[in-house]
C-alpha cells in the first residue's frame, strides 16, 4: 500500500484532471460538495470535457480502498485517512470585483475536521499573496486544534491548465511548488515531480508562488488590453488592426497578442485579487485596473461597432435578426462562467434586435440558468441581417457564413479568424 494517500478537495476544471493524474500512481480520493458532480463522475463522465471517459474510467474505483486509482465522494469520512490534502476550489469575485474567499474558508474547515499530525495541505486555487498562510492556515488551526509548522504543514502550487487545451495538459505544464518550510517545499516538489513530466520549479516561499501565479494572468490581461486599445484606435482611423499586428510582429521582440473578449474564471478575475491586496497596502494599481476596465468594456464596444455598421448599411435595428456564434468564454470549451460574449449579446438585445444564439459547446440549460439567454441547438437555415462570430470554436471555422446572411448583411468577426471578406472585426 502506498504511504501517500491524497485527497483532492474540489473536482472542477482544475481538481479532476489533477486527481486523475495522481490516481495513475497513488490512491486518490476526490471530494466535492456538489453531489450531482460526484454522481456524474462516479458514472464515468466528466461534463467539463477536461478528462476523457477512457482516462477517467481507467482510474475510477467503486470503493475507497485501493493501491492506486480515484474514488469520488462527498462524504467527509472517506477523506479522513488521507495524509495529503490538495485544495482546488473556486476563487471568484463579487459584483464589485472583490475576492470571495468563502470556498477556501469552507474547504479549509472541511480539511481541518480530518487533519492529523504530520499531514500536508496544499492549495492550488489562484489567490493573492498571503491567502494560504494568513487566511487558510488559521482556519486549519482553529478547526483541527493542531499547530501550524509543528503538527501539520502547508504548501502552495498554482494550477496553470488552460481549459479546452488538449495539448498543454496538466502533466505537460511545468509546475511551480512551494512549502511552509524548506523541507516541506522539497516534499511538495517531490510529490508533483513524481507525476508532472514537464518538471517543477520550487519557489523559495509560498507568497512567491502565490504572487507568481496571479501575475502570470495579470500580465496576459494587460497585454490583451493594450491590443484592444490599439484596435479601438485603428478602427477610428480605418486601419486594419490585424494587418498592423502582422507587420509589427515581424520584429523579434514584438509580443503576438490579439484583440478580443477577456472572460472566464482566470484572466478576467485574477488581476482583481492582486489589485485588492495592493489597495490594502495603500497602493492603488493603475495599470492593472486600467487593463481590467479596457477588457471589461469590450463586449459593449463590439455591440456598438455592430450597430454603427448597421446604421451605415441602412439595416433597420429594431427587430433585426442577429446570429451570435459562440457564447462560451473561449473556444472549444463548454465553460460559460464570466463569459464576455454575453455582453455582446445583451448589448445588442438592448437595441430591441432579435437574437439567435448558437454554440455547439455550451449547454442550453446552463446558458438559460446562468446567463438567462435562450440558445438554439442547431444552426438555423434562415438568412440573418447580422452574424457576429464571438468565439472561435473549431466548428465555426469551416462554415460558409455568407450563405446564412442576407445579401446586404453584416459579418462581424470578433476573433479575426475568418478567411475572406468581413464587414467588421476587432
Ligand atoms: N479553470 C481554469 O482554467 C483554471 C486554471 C488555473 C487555475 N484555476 C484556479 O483553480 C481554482 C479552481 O477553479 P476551477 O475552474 O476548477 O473551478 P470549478 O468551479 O470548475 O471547480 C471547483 C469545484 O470545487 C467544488 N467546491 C466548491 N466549494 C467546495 C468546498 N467547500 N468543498 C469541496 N468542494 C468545493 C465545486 O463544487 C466545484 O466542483 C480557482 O482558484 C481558479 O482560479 C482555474
Amino acid at each position: 500500500m502506498s504511504t501517500q494517500k491524497i485527497a483532492i478537495i474540489g473536482l472542477g476544471y482544475v481538481g479532476l484532471p489533477l486527481a486523475r493524474l495522481f490516481a495513475t500512481k497513488y490512491p486518490v480520493i476526490g471530494f466535492d460538495i456538489n453531489q450531482k458532480r460526484i454522481e456524474e463522475l462516479q458514472s464515468g463522465k466528466d461534463f467539463t470535457l477536461e478528462v476523457s471517459d477512457e482516462d477517467l474510467n481507467t482510474v475510477l474505483q467503486k470503493t475507497p480502498n485501493f493501491d492506486k486509482g480515484l474514488y469520488c465522494t462527498s462524504k467527509l469520512e472517506d477523506i479522513s485517512d488521507c495524509n495529503y490534502y490538495i485544495v482546488t476550489v473556486p476563487t471568484p469575485v463579487d459584483s464589485t470585483n472583490r475576492p470571495i474567499l468563502t470556498p477556501l474558508y469552507k474547504s479549509s474547515e472541511t480539511v481541518g475536521k480530518v487533519l492529523k499530525k504530520g499531514d500536508l495541505v496544499i492549495y492550488e486555487s489562484t489567490v493573492y499573496p498571503g491567502v494560504t498562510e494568513d487566511e487558510c492556515v488559521p482556519v486549519l488551526e482553529r478547526v483541527s486544534g493542531l499547530k501550524f509548522n509543528k503538527d501539520f504543514f502547508v504548501g502552495y502550487s498554482p494550477e496553470r491548465i488552460n481549459p479546452g487545451d488538449k495539448e498543454h495538459t496538466v502533466e505537460k505544464i511545468l509546475k511551480v511548488t512551494s512549502g511552509s518550510t524548506p523541507a516541506i517545499g522539497k516534499k511538495v516538489d517531490d510529490l508533483y515531480a513524481s507525476v508532472i513530466t514537464a518538471g517543477t520549479h520550487l519557489a523559495p516561499t509560498i507568497k512567491v508562488a502565490e504572487a507568481a501565479k496571479v501575475i502570470e494572468n495579470s500580465q496576459r490581461d494587460i497585454n490583451i488590453a493594450f491590443v484592444n486599445e490599439l484596435a479601438k484606435i485603428f478602427n477610428l482611423m480605418e486601419i486594419d488592426t490585424t494587418a498592423v499586428l502582422e507587420a509589427a510582429g515581424t520584429k523579434w521582440n514584438f509580443l503576438p497578442f490579439k484583440p478580443g473578449l477577456v472572460g472566464g474564471h482566470c484572466i478576467g478575475v485574477d488581476p482583481y485579487y492582486l489589485a485588492q491586496k495592493a489597495q490594502e497596502f495603500g497602493y492603488h494599481p493603475e495599470i492593472i485596473l486600467a487593463g481590467r476596465r479596457m477588457n471589461d468594456g469590450m463586449g459593449k464596444y463590439v455591440a456598438s461597432e455592430v450597430i454603427k455598421l448597421m446604421v451605415q448599411k441602412d439595416i433597420k435595428i429594431k427587430g433585426a435578426n442577429i446570429l451570435i456564434l459562440g457564447i462560451t468564454f473561449k473556444e472549444n470549451c463548454p465553460d460559460v462562467r464570466n463569459t464576455k460574449a454575453v455582453d455582446v449579446a445583451n448589448n445588442l438585445k438592448s437595441y430591441s434586435t432579435n437574437l439567435t444564439i448558437y454554440d455547439p459547446w455550451a449547454s442550453k440549460e446552463e446558458v438559460k440558468r446562468e446567463l438567462n439567454l435562450d440558445m438554439v441547438s442547431t444552426l438555423p437555415e434562415q438568412k440573418f441581417d447580422v452574424i457576429v462570430l464571438t468565439v472561435a470554436h473549431k466548428e465555426f471555422l469551416t462554415l460558409n457564413l455568407r450563405d446564412s446572411l442576407k445579401p446586404e448583411g453584416i459579418l462581424y468577426d470578433v476573433k479575426s479568424i475568418l478567411k475572406g471578406e468581413v464587414d467588421g472585426r476587432l
